[in-house]
């Protein structure tokens, strides 16, 4: 029976990766890259650093560029969005289960690299659930460290106060409202959710880091009235510098009590 390997290898430094996630490495057979954002460049290359340190001799290494997904409109549109990321996901199931079915022999095994956890804010599991349509084959996931984790361990913070909920949220949602909840976390922002917390003088403090376990990490933490600006210059610092930028903040209110309707 034919395997897929969904590895998780944090923010991309050897030392990073989880033994068992090391030891998966050197399962692989064969190892499905598929290229897509501005940022491929660094991303794409430090999982060739981790496959050419890790991988088993001989393996070898198929790389496809990723189907485009149709740009969606941001505000106020989230069916159009969520569509978008569904045809998406379907092109790339395709592509897959036929990458699947011509490049992996009967009883091999392939693998994937994903940035951080594939349990957050990735869509590797479900569409691998969708390419097992198209072929057959087995899947087993192995945990890595998330951008979340990074980013708390980076500012020596816990995730929660006592006893306190933690939304996980994307940059989309905050632009649009701020979340009612105590603390939330949030990736996938383009700078727009942060801006707009600041623009709504958001009572509470941040928590913010960007390309986190590269060279070119940055920490900012301070109340957010105070420091918001800062972090949304560094992030601009960054991207110009390195032409891609990946933040990811957590955001605790003053007075939790204190949640207003959005
Ligand atoms: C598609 S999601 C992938 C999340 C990933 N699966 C994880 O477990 O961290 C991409 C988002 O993760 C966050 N992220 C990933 N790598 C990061 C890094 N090195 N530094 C800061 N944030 C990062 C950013 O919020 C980015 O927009």
């Amino acid at each position: 029976m034919r395997r897929l390997l969904v590895i998780g290898i944090g923010m991309g430094e050897p030392e990073g990766l989880t033994a068992r996630a090391a030891d998966a490495l050197g399962r692989a057979n064969t190892f499905f890259l598929l290229d897509k954002s501005e940022a491929a460049g660094e991303l794409v290359s430090a999982r060739q650093a981790l496959i050419a340190r890790f991988g088993r001799p001989g393996h070898r290494v198929v790389r496809a560029p990723s189907p485009p997904r149709r740009p969606a409109p941001l505000a106020g549109a989230r069916k159009a969005y969520e569509g978008a990321v569904v045809d998406w996901h379907g092109a790339r199931a395709a592509l897959l289960a036929g990458l699947i079915a011509r490049e992996l022999g009967e009883d091999e095994t392939g693998a994937m690299l994903v940035w951080g956890d594939p349990m957050l804010y990735d869509s590797t599991l479900r569409v691998l659930a969708a390419a097992r349509a198209g072929a057959d084959f087995i899947v087993e996931v192995f945990p890595g460290v998330t951008a979340l984790q990074a980013l708390c361990a980076a500012h020596a913070v816990p995730l929660n106060g006592i006893g306190e909920e933690v939304r996980l949220t994307t940059g989309r949602h905050v632009a649009q409202a701020t979340p009612d909840a105590p603390a939330f976390a949030v990736l996938l922002d383009d700078g727009s959710g942060l801006e707009a917390l600041l623009a709504r003088g958001f009572e509470g403090t941040l928590w913010w880091g960007a390309n986190l376990g590269t060279e070119a990490e940055i920490l900012v933490a301070g109340r957010l009235c105070e420091v918001g600006a800062a972090a949304l210059a560094a992030r601009a610092q960054v991207k110009a510098a390195r032409g891609w930028v990946m933040d990811v903040w957590l955001a605790r209110r003053a007075s939790p009590e204190a949640i207003s309707a959005p």
